[in-house]
């Protein structure tokens, strides 16, 4: 079965074509990091008219990448959220309107479910990973989101943390922000710690009041965050940090973010009992995270699974992969055919992911 994917949450215009949920055939992105880099983030307005301009080349490209055409396609995916409102309407408009005019089955997806799915996906002729048995324990760390899953199928995915306030990502963006470095904060905050030591300052690890049961799994960035702010301005009579002291300082935050992500997930993946352990997202780029995470669930004896870098961050291919157990399930009970309820779907911007059934539909 090959589904084409389109994914616009953020501010990445990507289409994809992928193959029975694995195989990618395509997976041509527009990012527009640049239009947003002079902001130091996101702007929602801007990252809609993009997508508008960028959406039909890509899905063009993915089309001529793969040397398909809609003849031999059988379903199209989109994301239906969370995201940017605006931003998701346009890829959903442009799915549900190439799914109406092609008679192919509308499959809507959560962008998490997407970033859960990465892993499982490879290029024609390489290897398919082993990836993850089910049940296994799933961190999505990037700009939006940072949140632990239970997975127990394709389709049944229980959320058993979230973050309390700011994303691990968006703490990486804003610190490279405070320090005037640029946009995406996280890959020049790891290059630039890499000189420096991470035991140079001591940062808190966050506690919460309540004892819920979700008060150990749960995150938080913006105390750490604050505290890298009130660094800055107790040092601020030598300006911002440069060199030596500033590698100390990137290095000092990565670790402690790291290690928060690091604890709370060796903790959810042992009261789950299981052997797996799936890292995505933007921030399952960075290196210092991969190797603490592995080393650490090596430790009891958990093995760790991380997509490909291309599909950390924000791609099409990921919505294609994890849209198949849905798309094949539909086309059996309704065949391949476009039905009426796909043309009035709607954008979920605050999609919650927490019964099973709102995975991907
Ligand atoms: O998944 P993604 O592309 O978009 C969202 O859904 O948010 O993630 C982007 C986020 C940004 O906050 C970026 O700074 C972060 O991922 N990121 C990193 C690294 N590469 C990207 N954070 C830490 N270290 C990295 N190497
Ligand atoms: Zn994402």
């Amino acid at each position: 079965m090959k589904i084409l994917a389109i994914e616009t949450s953020c501010d990445e215009t990507a289409a994809a074509i992928v193959e029975d949920g694995h195989r990618v055939l395509a997976d041509p992105v527009a990012t527009q990091i640049e239009v947003h880099a002079r902001y130091g983030g996101v702007v929602p307005e801007l990252a809609s008219r993009n997508h508008v301009v960028d959406i039909v080349p890509v899905v063009r490209q993915a089309l001529g990448d793969a040397g398909l055409g809609w003849a031999d396609l059988d379903a199209v995916a989109v994301t239906r959220g969370p995201g940017l409102v605006g931003a998701l309407l346009v890829g959903l408009q442009v799915a549900k309107s190439l799914a109406f005019a092609h008679d192919k089955p509308l499959v809507p997806v959560h962008h998490l479910a997407g970033h859960l799915h990465a892993v499982f996906l490879h290029r024609p002729g390489e290897p398919r990973p082993a990836g993850p048995a089910y049940p296994h324990v799933a961190l999505a760390v990037s700009g939006g989101h940072t949140a632990l899953y239970r997975v127990e199928t394709p389709t049944a995915v229980y959320q058993l943390s979230n973050t309390r306030d700011d994303a691990a990502g968006e703490a990486f963006d804003k610190v490279s922000r405070m320090l005037g470095l640029g946009y995406p904060g996280g890959p020049i905050v790891e290059k630039l710690a890499r000189s420096g030591d991470p035991e140079a300052i001591r940062f808190p690890q966050p506690r919460f009041k309540d004892g819920g049961p979700r008060a150990r799994l749960d995150f938080s960035f913006s105390g750490l965050k604050t505290a890298v702010l009130t660094w800055i301005k107790r040092h601020a009579a030598e300006g911002l940090p440069e060199g030596q002291a500033r590698a100390d300082l990137l290095a000092s935050f990565q670790r402690a973010a790291v290690d928060q992500l690091v604890v709370r997930t060796r903790r959810a993946a042992a009261q789950a009992g299981v052997g797996d352990v799936v890292l995505s997202g933007g921030v399952a780029c960075n290196g210092v995270l991969r190797q603490r995470m592995a080393d650490g669930l090596a430790e009891d004896g958990v093995t760790l699974h991380v997509p490909r870098p291309r599909w950390c961050t924000d791609n099409a291919a990921m919505i294609g992969g994890a849209a198949f157990a849905v798309a094949e399930r539909r086309v059996a009970e309704h065949g391949p055919r476009h039905a009426p309820e796909d043309r009035r779907m709607t954008a979920i911007a605050a999609w919650r992911l927490h019964r099973p059934e709102q995975v991907a539909g």
